[in-house]
């Protein structure tokens, strides 16, 4: 069987390395993104409907029009810092949004879900290794947004028989290893793609956040994992999904092992063979010193074996990425 998948937010950084995950697969997936922070270029070779998935007419019409077997849902604002200063945008665009979408895939009977989570519903870790079984207590208004979706899943399953899975993940990074689609973020808010335009020449420094952590560098720790792999969990959950050998179900995305800042701009230095002037700033406030992911629950179910997020292959690929922005000045 070969599902009929919709992507929404398929123009984004990790919705466009699914879609070409997807069509690598034989599938022939339909784009959904209103394109307010992505770019139509990133997915080539499908259809991509530019539009809301708040529209509720849009999405009917959707519907309507030809079935489907799964949406995938990776739209949403994602910045922890503006969600605090402006809440109802991102309740509006993450929660209130995410219904209309939902309420429609019921009516219509769309069968399979899948929904990009964050370690930010968990909130302050309460242990080294972050498990799905972990309290969530999300701090922000972001993180709670992705923990109201989750929890509305629960109820759209028990009462409405919808089949979905939550995947959060942790640091997303890296790029395709071909280099011909990467992070593109404006404004960048993510270590990796700053450091390396730093290397660039793009900017002029990367910012340290807090030296004085409780780590080993005093530098935060992080659970880096490549992008393509995380396109790799959602595949092998839409499979699940499809063959109703799962109904619903949270998975962290992680590889259970950190990185510091200080190491990852090592990293970049090493991958780029350029120097990285840092500027230290004290911390910033809701900034965890360690957030690791146990992921063993995705590897247990889902089969699932990260294969390229070791930070060189990280760090490698994101700078074969930069490097062509800044050849084809798509900057
Ligand atoms: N990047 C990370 O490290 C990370 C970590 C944890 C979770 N996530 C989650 O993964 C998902 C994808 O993240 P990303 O980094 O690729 O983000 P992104 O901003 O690159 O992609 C999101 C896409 O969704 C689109 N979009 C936003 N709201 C929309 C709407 N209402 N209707 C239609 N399209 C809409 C945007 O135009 C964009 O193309 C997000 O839900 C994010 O919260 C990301």
């Amino acid at each position: 069987m070969t599902p009929r998948v919709m992507v929404i937010g398929g123009a984004g950084y990790i919705g466009s390395h699914m879609v070409r995950r997807l069509q690598r697969e034989g599938l022939n997936p339909v784009v959904l993104d209103n394109l307010i922070c992505g770019h139509a270029d990133a997915v080539k070779d499908v259809e991509l409907i530019i539009g809301d998935c708040g529209d509720a007419s849009l999405i009917q019409a959707l519907f309507t029009e030809r079935p489907y077997d799964c949406v995938m849902h990776f739209a949403s604002f994602s910045q922890v810092g503006e969600s605090m200063l402006d809440p109802s945008r991102y309740y509006e665009n993450n929660v209130a949004r995410t219904i209309t979408l939902l309420n429609a895939m019921v009516r219509h009977a769309v069968p399979n879900f899948i929904f990009s989570s964050s370690a930010a519903i968990y909130g302050h870790p309460q242990r080294p290794l972050i498990d799905e079984q972990h309290p969530c207590m999300p701090i922000n208004p972001y993180g709670r947004s992705k923990w109201m979706v989750e929890q509305m899943l629960e109820d759209y399953h028990r009462a409405y028989g919808l089949r979905y899975g939550c995947l959060r993940y942790f640091n997303a990074a890296g790029a395709e290893p071909d280099g011909t689609l990467g992070e593109c973020h404006e404004p960048e808010t993510h270590l990796i793609p700053l450091a390396l335009q730093a290397a660039s020449g793009r900017r002029h420094a990367v910012k340290v956040f807090g030296t004085d952590y409780d780590t080993p560098d005093g530098t935060c720790i992080r659970d880096y994992i490549h992008v393509c792999d995380l396109a790799d969990a959602h595949w092998r959950l839409l499979e699940k999904l499809c063959r109703r050998e799962l109904h619903n179900m949270s998975f962290n995305l992680g590889t259970g092992k950190g990185d510091s800042v200080k190491q990852v701009i090592e990293t970049c230095r090493d991958v780029s063979g350029r120097d990285i002037p840092l500027i230290i700033e004290g911390r910033r406030p809701g900034d965890p010193a360690v957030l690791v992911a146990d992921g063993t629950m995705a590897k247990h179910v889902l089969g699932w074996h990260p294969s390229f997020s070791d930070l060189p292959t990280i760090v490698g690929h994101a700078w074969a990425w930069e490097k062509k922005l800044v050849a084809h000045h798509v900057i």
